[in-house]
Order: C-alpha cells, then structure tokens, then sequence
C-alpha cells in the first residue's frame, strides 16, 4: 500500500509529518473511493507515520465494541480498549494503548486504537483528534447508510414476499391469465397458460408481444379486440370453441381493462376460463325445462284427446253391434265395411297407447312404491327380453356389482320399462348382431348411488341430435317402427325416481346410456 501524503522532509520529525498526513487524510476521505478502503488506507498511513505497532478502528455496535478495521498486530481485547476509552488511569489499559473516542454530539461511535511505546508529541496528539473529528460524521453517515440498506433490503423482501404470494394465487387459479400493456407486450403470463397443447412457458412469453405468442387467432383480429378495450375502457366477454387438447372444449374469454393511474387503461387483463362443464350443465337444465314445459302440455292435449278417442271407439263398438244385427237379418253390406270397422278400432288403440305414453311421460302414474334392488330389476327385463326374436339373436354381457344399494320408493314395473326400452333402442341401433353390455355400480353419493350403463356398438347417434332423442315423438325410426316415445317415457320415470338418464354417443361407434338413480344402504 503507498502512502497516502506527500513525503515530508525527514528533518521536520514526527510532528510535521504528522501535520501533513492529516491534509494527506482529509483528501483521502474526499476521494472516491469507498469508505471501507479508504479508511483502511488511513489506518495504515497512520501506523507508518506515528511509526506505531497497530492502529485500529473500534466501533459501538449493538453486539458491543468491535474492531472494525485494523492495520498491524490486533492483539488489544473489547475489554481493554473499553477500559482505556472509559478511564485513561484504569488499571485494565496496557500502558502502550492509546485510545480516542470519536462522537458526534451525544453519540458515541467507536475509538481510534493505537501501539504506541512513547508519549505522543503534541502534535501527533492533535492529528489523532483531527482525524477522530473528520471520521465521526463520515462513520455516522456510513452508518445511517447501512441502517437504510437494512430497511431497504427488509421492505424489498417484503415486497417480493408479497409478489409472490399474489403470483402464487394467480398461478393457482383454475383459469388461464395473462396481462399485456399499451405495446401488447404481455408482462405476466400464469402457470395455467403453460399447459395445454397451446401452453406457453412464462419465461419465453414474458416481454415479448401477444402476436408473436398467440397464433390461433389472426393477430389483426386479436389488435382489433385490444383496441376496443384500450379505446372504450369497457370489459369484452365472448366464447370460444377450441379442439386443441384434442377433444372439442369451449372457453370463455373475458378481456378486463385496467389502469395504473387516474388516467387512460394501461394494461389488459385476459382470461380464459373452460366452461364446457358448466354449459352441458346450463344444456341439460334447459333441456329439463324444455322437456317439463312439453310434459305438462301434452297432459293437457291427452286429457283432450281422450275423451273424443273413448267416444269414437264406443261409436265404433255400436257400429260393430249393428252391423251383426244388419247381417243377421240378411242385409249385405259392402265387403270393405268390416275391414273398415278393424282399422278405426286398431287406430283407437294406437291412439290411446300413445296417449297413455304421453300421459306416462308427463306424470308417471303414482303407483306402489317400495325398495328395489336395481340388479334384480336388470335381470327381470333380460329374462322378459329373452323372447324377444331379435333381441335373442344379440350377444349380451352383464357385469353387475352385488354391492349396490336399494332404490327407495320405486316401483319396479317402472324401472323394467326404463331399461326395457334402453335395450330395445340399443337393439334397433344394431340390427340383429352385436354385444350390448349392461354394467352396474355403486355411484359416489347416496343421491347418485346406482348407475345402470346400457352400452351398444350401434350406429350412435349425431352431437346434434343428441339434444332432441327425450323429447316425445322424436324418431329417425321409419313409420310404424317407433312412436319416438321410449325415451321420453324413461326420462319422465327416472326423474319421477329422483335420478336422471345420461347419454354419451359417438356417430357409428356406439352408444351409453346412463341411468343415476339414488340409493338406501342395502
Ligand atoms: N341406443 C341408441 N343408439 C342410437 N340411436 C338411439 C339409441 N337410442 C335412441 N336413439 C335415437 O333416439 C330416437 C328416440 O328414441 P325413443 O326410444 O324415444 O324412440 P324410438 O325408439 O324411435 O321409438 P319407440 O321407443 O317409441 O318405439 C330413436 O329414434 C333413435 O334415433
Ligand atoms: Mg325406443
């Protein structure tokens, strides 16, 4: 290390030197260079100059008096500097220790400590003082400097902690967001955006434009969206249709505006929520509606219908009755008359099978109601449809569990009808060949304890169709196959038993049916 002062003439002894040193010190406070070297570069020119065996800086620290910078041996203990700083005559300082203080108004902040075996000339006396004087405010203000590095450090901690935290509850969400500013550049892009087969790592979104990341959309398009928000500071909400994770998703996407400041919006927030859970759920209740509203108005045509329908059948059976007595008495009728009188009784009783159906389907009938073990219900339409020449020729595999519960208050007759008429649409899906499996098992509620799947390979049916198969009179099969009411009438049963009826089909594949019904513990 060199010296800091301009060498003085050796004839001008210690004091001199002394006095030079100090302008040599002054200028070394003032320089640049950080406190911490330059007080280092004091201490040691002040070893050389006082020609002394140490020379240290203590400081008062919260932990106690410490030795903070030091040139030279370092043998002098807290204790001992202690001692020197609070009697010069105390019997506990070494006589070669020369200690002093250096404060600032009342506080105390540390002491100069030096090696020194002879008094020191006046001078060199003065130049220790000197020195304490110019180092005190430097030391407090390195100090309050340090104190704030601390708080600083402490509150961006803090800070951070608390951006964290805030990320964390955005990355946690169900709920892809992200957030770009007036330049579309996205400046914060959560964990669910990285997923999916559009997911993009945050790290490689970050800073760049919402152009260069998103490219489902036509960039001119997603600007425009943007703009509109930027422009009208209003929140933009739509839904979207998306096959990239492979199966047909629909997401809602809600643009909100946000602002820094008083003024213009500076940033967009987007997210992207699925919502296909959500709108089959909306579906189904609309369909429900829609299915209640056309029950309670074919109960009110039926009830219509009926009356008109046992007039026309008594009219017919009178008809009958004078016919015979015409005959009888030898009057001949026209050959037709009798074929005539067989077609409008069989259409009276199409009308009232249909009627009663429709009837079923809007109020099934009250009838007796007791626990009924589903597996035995399965069982009982399999042995009834084992007649059946069609449904003989088809292969039929059965898995059901023996753990399932019984269905409170329900009427038996009822439930084989319900899969009754789930076999024979599978059946007629499949024509005369195939495997229709009927698999049961216990549900994950009491309310939706027994599910009943009636699974075929048959021609399925169309996503858009799928909608339309529980209304009444809806059939794709050909006149005088289906009245279009099997399906309706289990709707309304199942419902009546506080269950409901799923479908799941895939065109040419196949079909699912589902029956959820609630259960009691066996
Ligand atoms: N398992 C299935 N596979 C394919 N399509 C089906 C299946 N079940 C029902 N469907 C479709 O739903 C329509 C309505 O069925 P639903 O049982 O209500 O009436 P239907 O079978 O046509 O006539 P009905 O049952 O009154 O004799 C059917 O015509 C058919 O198009
Ligand atoms: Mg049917």
């Amino acid at each position: 290390m060199t010296p800091l002062s301009p060498t003085t003439p050796a004839s001008d002894g210690r004091a001199g030197r002394a006095l030079a040193t100090l302008a040599g010190l002054s200028a070394e406070l003032s320089s640049a260079r950080s406190l911490e070297t330059s007080i280092e570069r004091i201490l040691e020119t002040l070893r050389t100059t006082l020609e002394s065996q140490e020379c240290a800086l203590w400081m008062h620290t919260p932990q106690g008096l410490r030795r903070a910078w030091g040139s030279g041996l370092g043998h002098f203990t807290e204790a001992q500097v202690r001692a020197a700083l609070t009697s010069a005559d105390d019997a506990g300082a070494p006589a070669e220790l020369r200690v002093v203080p250096i404060v600032l108004g009342p506080r105390r902040l540390g002491a100069l400590a030096l090696r020194l075996e002879r008094v020191p000339e006046p001078e060199e006396e003065l130049l220790l003082q000197a020195l304490a004087n110019v180092l005190a405010p430097e030391l407090a203000h390195a100090e309050r400097s340090r104190q704030l590095e601390v708080e600083v450090a402490s509150r961006t901690m803090e800070i951070e902690r608390g951006r964290r935290f805030t990320e964390k509850i955005i990355d946690s969400l169900p709920l892809g967001l992200y957030v770009i500013d007036r330049e579309f550049r996205i400046q914060s892009w959560n964990r669910k955006r990285e997923t999916g087969m559009q997911g993009v790592q945050r790290e490689e979104a970050i800073g760049r434009t919402i152009f260069e990341i998103l490219h489902r959309q036509p960039s001119e398009m997603l600007r425009r969206e943007f703009e509109d928000v930027f422009s009208t500071g209003r929140m933009q909400e739509y839904q979207m249709e998306s096959i990239s994770s492979g199966e047909a998703r629909t997401y809602r996407i809600t643009k909100i505006p946000m602002r820094l400041g008083d003024g213009p919006v500076t940033h967009v927030i987007t997210i992207g929520e699925d919502v296909t859970d959500w709108r089959e759920a909306q579906e189904r209740f609309s369909q429900a509606e829609k299915l209640a509203a056309i029950g309670q108005l074919a109960a009110g045509v039926m009830h219509e219908i009926n009356n008109p329908l046992a007039t026309i059948a008594a009219c017919a059976e009178s008809l009958g009755y004078r016919i015979e007595d015409l005959e009888r008495s030898g009057v001949t009728l026209a050959p037709e008359t009798h074929d005539f009188l067989g077609i409008i009784d069989n259409e009276v009783v199409r009308c009232k099978q249909i009627v009663d159906g429709l009837l079923e389907f809007s109020r099934p009938k009250q009838p007796r109601k007791e626990r009924v073990n589903v597996n035995e219900v399965v069982e009982r339409t399999l042995f009834l449809l084992k007649h059946h020449v069609r449904f003989k020729k088809l292969t039929v595999e059965t898995s059901l569990d023996p753990l399932m519960g019984r269905v409170p208050h329900a009427n038996a007759e009822q439930l084989v009808q319900v899969f009754m008429a789930l076999l024979l649409n599978a059946m007629d899906a499949m024509g005369d060949r195939g495997l229709v499996r009927i698999v049961s098992r216990v549900g994950a509620t009491p309310a939706e304890g027994a599910v009943v799947e009636v699974i075929d390979m048959g021609h399925g049916i169309a996503r858009s169709e799928i909608g339309k198969i529980f209304e009444p009179f809806y059939t794709t099969k050909g006149p005088g196959k289906g009245t279009g009411l099997g399906l309706s009438i289990c709707y309304g049963i199942v419902q009546e038993h506080g269950g409901r009826v799923e479908v799941e089909s895939v065109l040419g594949q196949g079909s699912t049916f589902r029956v959820i019904l609630p259960v009691v513990e066996s």
